[in-house]
């Protein structure tokens, strides 16, 4: 008796309703907020995973400019037929440097998580200029145009501003912006350090053009380096969780 009577109350009294709920939604939120508080990052720490060096920065505005991610994602989910096709899972660390993520959401073509490696940068550079030489049938457009010169003035700013919101590049870095940008494109060009300051960052000319760097190479160099950070034969649960 006593129950149905304080049921009806709560219903027939809006502001009674609306205190009640709010204090519900607070204890779930408050259970979801406050142990955030307590850890250091919501990410897990994973070793390999480093910045983009200038050359895959700049690819990757290329990505964004050109809206890749409307017809594909860059997130692997944990599902069997996904890691049977793409590999493992996407980490949260392989996507910290990311601003903005490129996880996507519709996936016209196949996902390019893990990409990099998968083909040579030849292939890249074909199926750019032509998908339907390549892979008949393809509704991905051409991009022959991207066959034009980098713009790559202001990468010093573009790699201070990342540092200024968190991103590790260091002022040797930032000083050796141009230089490292150039020398991944040209590995006959020097830029001493550039190991040391990426490492497994892979020099090449990406775009099988010599004589100048073009937004090609750039998003080739960003495609190939994409799911090759992590080593995923040795990682596991527990080297995970210690690190
Ligand atoms: C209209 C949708 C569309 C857009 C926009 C698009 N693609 Fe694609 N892409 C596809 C389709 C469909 C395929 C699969 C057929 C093929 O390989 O051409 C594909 C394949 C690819 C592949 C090969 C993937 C694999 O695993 O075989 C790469 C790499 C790629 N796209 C990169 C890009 C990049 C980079 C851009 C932006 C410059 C882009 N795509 C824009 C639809 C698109």
């Amino acid at each position: 008796m006593f129950r149905r009577f304080s049921h009806a109350l709560i219903e027939r009294n809006v502001l009674l309703l609306a205190a009640l709920t709010l204090v519900t939604v607070s204890i779930g939120g408050l259970v979801q907020i406050i142990p955030l508080f307590a850890v250091e990052t919501t990410i897990e720490r994973v070793s390999g995973i480093r910045p983009y060096t200038p050359l895959e920065l700049m690819g990757r505005n290329i990505y964004i400019r050109e809206g890749c991610y409307a017809c594909h994602s860059q997130m692997v989910r944990p599902f069997r037929d996904e890691h049977e096709r793409y590999g493992h899972y996407s980490l949260a660390a392989e996507s910290m440097y990311d601003r903005p993520f490129q996880w996507g959401s519709k996936r016209t073509g196949p996902d390019l998580a893990r990409i990099g490696g998968r083909y040579s940068d030849e292939w890249h550079a074909q199926h750019f200029r032509d998908p339907r030489a390549l892979v008949p049938g393809s509704v991905m457009p051409p991009y022959g145009f991207l066959d034009r010169p980098l713009r790559f003035h202001d990468i010093e700013q573009h790699l201070r501003t990342l540092a200024r919101i968190g991103d590790p590049y260091t002022p040797e870095m930032i000083a050796n912006a141009r230089r490292d940008l150039i020398a991944q494109a040209d590995p006959e060009a020097d830029s001493p350090g550039f190991e040391q300051r990426y490492p497994r960052a892979r020099r090449a000319v990406f775009d099988g053009n010599p004589r100048v760097v073009t937004e090609m190479d750039a998003l080739i160099a960003y495609l190939q380096m994409l799911g090759t950070l992590v080593d995923f034969t040795t990682l596991t649960p527990d080297s995970l969780r210690q690190q």
